[in-house]
């Protein structure tokens, strides 16, 4: 990755009321292409899944399917999830005033909300509230009147959705008291030195309420650039729900091709079927022959213009596929017992970084609670001093073709410095 990456530095107002400093990953980009991003999220409260969904506004369902939370359940976007689970939210990461960030997420304030507690607690840390602040250009760093909608300014990054030139969507997460770096890459089947190469950072130390940008194997889709769903990318053991709730698509875990049948959901939809053919969407037929074995598939190319667009491709394979493969299903907890199988209870209320998506890891609290030494870490070493905020444009540093640009920011500076 840093081959293709020229990474420079620069810094953020950050502030992290407790620590004396926090960083995050920042991706300097151009005009105005997105991509499908995750932010990892530890809930505050037992909310509702349509709750949770409301905070982010995304949709109950994409929610869920990102989970890999079986969405046919009944009822499904009522239930109740506990306090502490971790969840990945599927969230667009657009291009900002020269950043990536998500800029579509507004939070209605409520009584007795106050930006500290809107950033860390409502949104767990993902946003300071120095930057909401900053946002919404609000003077007043205290309390906030109930019934405003400010702007929740969340990290993300695309990378052009990909890590090592393999597909790849990227999930912010916020670091946690007693994480490591070795802990993180463990828990998402990923490297130190792949965090360290996204991520710029110059050592393998974190510290908590750092951002990390964390590479997640996935699928990718090929739909062309006029359907509504363009850029779709699924991780690695999760699901996507798309075409207005008719097409489910999923990844893994045999192989990272993308692979679409209509969903659960009972919804009318256009046709699935794929022309001239009697298969449906995700139908494979397979034939041995002499020369190896003859498989027919009726696969998903998007949506276009309100349609589902559907395509019979033949090959010749040298061996015809086995049965098909689903990610697990993640079951989802009912909120009486703290913790459940979603989140096998670590004593500081989060649950650790993968067990949402990856049910074998939830049953070993070890990668839950994420063991290793904690704030002992020295601070990051090459950060550099300035006056930079975020909303700045990136300096100049990089001196070839700017193919991904990924800065990250740092700042050594207790926070109350910076407050009126
Ligand atoms: C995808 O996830 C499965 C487990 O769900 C794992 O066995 C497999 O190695 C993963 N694939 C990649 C490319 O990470
Ligand atoms: C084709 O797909 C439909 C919908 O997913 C499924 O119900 C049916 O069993 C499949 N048929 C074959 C032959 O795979
Ligand atoms: C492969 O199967 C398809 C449909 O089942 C058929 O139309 C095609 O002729 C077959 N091709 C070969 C090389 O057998
Ligand atoms: C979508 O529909 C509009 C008119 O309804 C048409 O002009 C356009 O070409 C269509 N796009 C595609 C990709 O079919
Ligand atoms: C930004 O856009 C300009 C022109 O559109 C292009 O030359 C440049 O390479 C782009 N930079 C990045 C980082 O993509
Ligand atoms: C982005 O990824 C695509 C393939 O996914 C690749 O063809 C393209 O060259 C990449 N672009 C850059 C700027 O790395």
């Amino acid at each position: 990755m840093a081959v293709f990456l020229f990474l420079f530095l620069f810094l953020l107002l950050c502030s992290a009321p407790r620590l004396g400093f926090c960083k995050s990953t920042i991706e300097p980009c151009n005009g105005s292409e997105a991509c499908q991003a995750l932010v990892g999220y530890t809930l505050y409260a037992d909310l509702k899944v349509s709750e949770v969904a409301a905070l982010f506004q995304v949709d109950s369902i994409a929610l869920l399917a990102a989970n890999a939370v079986d969405v046919s359940l009944s009822d499904v976007e009522n239930r109740i999830l506990p306090a502490g689970i971790f969840l990945r939210v599927p969230v667009v990461c657009a291009c900002d005033d020269g950043i990536r960030k998500v800029i579509s997420v507004r939070y209605r304030s409520r009584p007795g909300d106050t930006l500290a507690s809107i950033a860390g607690a409502v949104y767990s840390g993902l946003v300071t509230a120095d930057q909401i602040q900053e946002a919404n250009g609000i003077s007043d760093s205290g309390a906030v009147d109930a019934g405003e909608s400010l702007l929740v300014p969340l990290p993300c990054s695309c990378f052009n959705s990909s890590d090592n030139s393999l597909p790849a969507v990227y999930m912010s997460y916020v670091v946690r008291e007693g994480d490591t770096v070795a802990g993180i890459a463990a828990a998402y089947s990923t490297t130190i030195s792949d965090i360290m190469n996204v991520n710029a950072m110059a050592s393998p130390s974190v510290k908590p309420s750092d951002i990390l940008a964390i590479p997640l194997p996935a699928c990718i889709s090929s739909f062309p650039r006029f359907s509504s769903d363009f850029g779709l990318i699924v991780a690695n053991g999760s699901y996507a729900i798309t075409a207005s709730h008719c097409v489910q698509c999923s990844c893994g875990p045999g192989n990272l091709n993308l692979y679409c049948t209509p969903s659960p959901l009972a919804v009318s939809c256009s046709s699935m079927q794929c022309r001239n053919s009697n298969l449906m969407l995700g139908n494979v037929t397979s034939q041995p022959t002499s020369a190896g074995c003859n498989v027919t598939s009726c696969t998903y190319g998007g949506l276009v213009n309100g349609s589902i667009v559907t395509s019979l491709t033949t090959s010749l394979q040298p061996r015809c596929p086995g049965p098909r493969e689903f990610p697990a299903f993640i079951p989802l907890p009912s909120a009486l017992p703290h913790g459940s199988l979603l989140a096998p209870s670590p004593s500081p209320p989060h649950a650790g970084a993968a067990d949402v998506i990856a049910p074998p890891k939830s049953s070993v609290p070890a990668t839950v609670a994420l063991p290793g030494g904690s704030p002992s870490n020295s601070g990051p070493a090459g950060s550099i001093s300035g006056d930079q905020t975020a909303a700045a444009p990136p300096p100049t540093a990089a001196s070839s073709p700017p193919l991904l640009l990924l800065a990250m920011l740092c700042l050594a500076v207790a926070p109350r410095a910076f407050i009126p």
